[in-house]
């Protein structure tokens, strides 16, 4: 049975091109690039070329790009780096820089953070500073009223997920931007799942700190990336030979670097979102034939073009899962992070869902492999499982429901 792969928010495959472009770090060109003979100069070059496409991709410079070893440890980096680098200082002591760092200890994210923010911000808070987590409407956008009542003079950061992993609600850069400049606060967002599938340029959006990863566009798996503006007042993150511009020490992964260079290239290709686009609505319009069906999220252009998000009443989003895959169909219900748990999302409570409309959620998310032929097959296995479980649901009413209407 052929696997038709609809979990693109947790993973990507890999593209042939990208795996391509890598080997040749592994076996001929393996130096480290502190090196100085001509395999340390090769790997110091493939380094310095992966960090312009990737600075070039946002609108920013090559020496304001570190690598990492992924989103996660790019959140944790950019929000506790700043958090660290701003509480106890006395005043700035970058020149060139209008901020005021005057012993801050205040944080502001979302309730619908990827986990790895919230437990930043859970562990910064046991470790003397104070969050704010702003809620979000039921489409799942910020409440930019909310967002700039918040901000005091011991305000030190702005974190916010740029397009959401569960439901895909893009936010409006530019005004969050515009508010924390207005206000003199760093702007970090984690662009893990928007990057390349809508535009991110530091200078327009003003942003101070970006986090980005690879192997979400179809690049290799433990490598990312952070863009720190120049002049941010940030901890060194890890300490060691003095990498990364001193602020990250460790060998380079090469390899790595080089793939997620390389899928960032080919993801750039603006025909991809229209693509995703396409296939998102055609799957949409699709599911929600389907009676008692609701679309979590927001619609168009301001949803990512390869998230759907639905919820199914009277029957667990879990079972739908199950039997997708059985039918060779990889789906996911809510993030792959908090699958591990049973409790309902915090980004579906937080757009306001009940608990079995959060249960009967189902996340549908798409790349660019995808294809029509696909989509169909899945609505038609979809429709086939939802009907089943609803006339074995004990729910009876709604499964008459579902009978009456189909
Ligand atoms: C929005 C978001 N942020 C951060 C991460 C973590 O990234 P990584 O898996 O590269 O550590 C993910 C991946 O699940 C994500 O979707």
């Amino acid at each position: 049975m052929k696997t038709i792969y609809l979990d693109n928010g947790a993973t990507t495959m890999v593209d042939e091109r990208v795996i391509r472009v890598m080997n040749p770090y592994f076996s001929e060109k393996y130096g480290n690039a502190s090196s100085m003979h001509s395999l340390g100069r090769d790997a110091k070059d493939a380094l310095e070329r992966a960090r312009t496409v990737i600075a070039k991709s946002i609108n920013a410079k090559s020496d304001e790009i570190i690598f990492t070893s992924g989103g996660t440890e790019s959140n944790n980096f950019a929000i506790k780096g700043l958090a660290f680098a701003n509480k106890d200082a006395e005043k700035s002591e970058i020149s060139g820089t209008h901020r005021k760092t005057l012993g801050k200890d205040h944080i502001i994210t979302t309730k619908i953070e990827h986990d790895c923010v919230l437990n930043s911000c859970k562990w910064l808070e046991k470790n003397g500073f104070n969050v704010t987590y702003i809620d979000v409407d039921k489409e799942g956008f910020v409440d930019l009223k909310k967002l700039e009542n918040a901000i005091t003079s011991k305000t030190i950061l702005v974190s916010i997920i740029h397009g959401n992993n569960e439901i895909g609600t893009i936010q409006d850069l530019e005004k969050i931007g515009e508010i924390c400049r207005k206000h003199d606060v760093y702007f970090h967002i984690d662009a893990c799942q928007s990057y390349t599938k809508t535009d991110i340029d530091v200078k327009k959006q003003n942003l101070d700190l970006v986090t980005l990863n690879s192997h979400k566009i179809h690049g290799p798996k433990g490598v990312g990336a952070l863009y720190i503006r120049k002049g941010t007042r940030i901890i060194e993150w890890q300490h060691g030979g003095g990498h990364e511009f001193n602020l990250r020490s460790g060998t380079e992964n090469i390899s790595g670097i080089v793939g997620f260079a390389e899928a960032v290239k080919l993801g750039m290709d603006k025909k991809h979102i229209a693509h995703m686009t396409k296939l998102r609505d055609r799957l949409t319009d699709g599911v929600l034939k389907i009676p008692n069906t609701k679309l979590n999220g927001t619609k168009a252009d301001k949803r990512l073009c390869n998230n759907a998000n639905f919820s199914f009443r009277g029957i667990e989003g879990e079972a739908i899962g199950g039997y997708l895959d059985q039918k060779g169909v990889c789906s996911s219900t809510g993030s792959a992070c908090s699958e591990k748990t049973l409790e309902p999302s915090h980004v579906l409570k937080a757009i306001g869902l009940s608990h079995e409309e959060a249960n009967g959620s189902l996340r549908l998310t798409l790349s660019r492999f995808n294809t029509e032929e696909e989509i169909d097959y899945v609505l038609n296995v979809l429709l086939g499982i939802v009907k089943k479980l609803r006339f074995m649901s004990p729910l009876g009413g709604i499964a008459n429901v579902f009978k009456k209407n189909n």
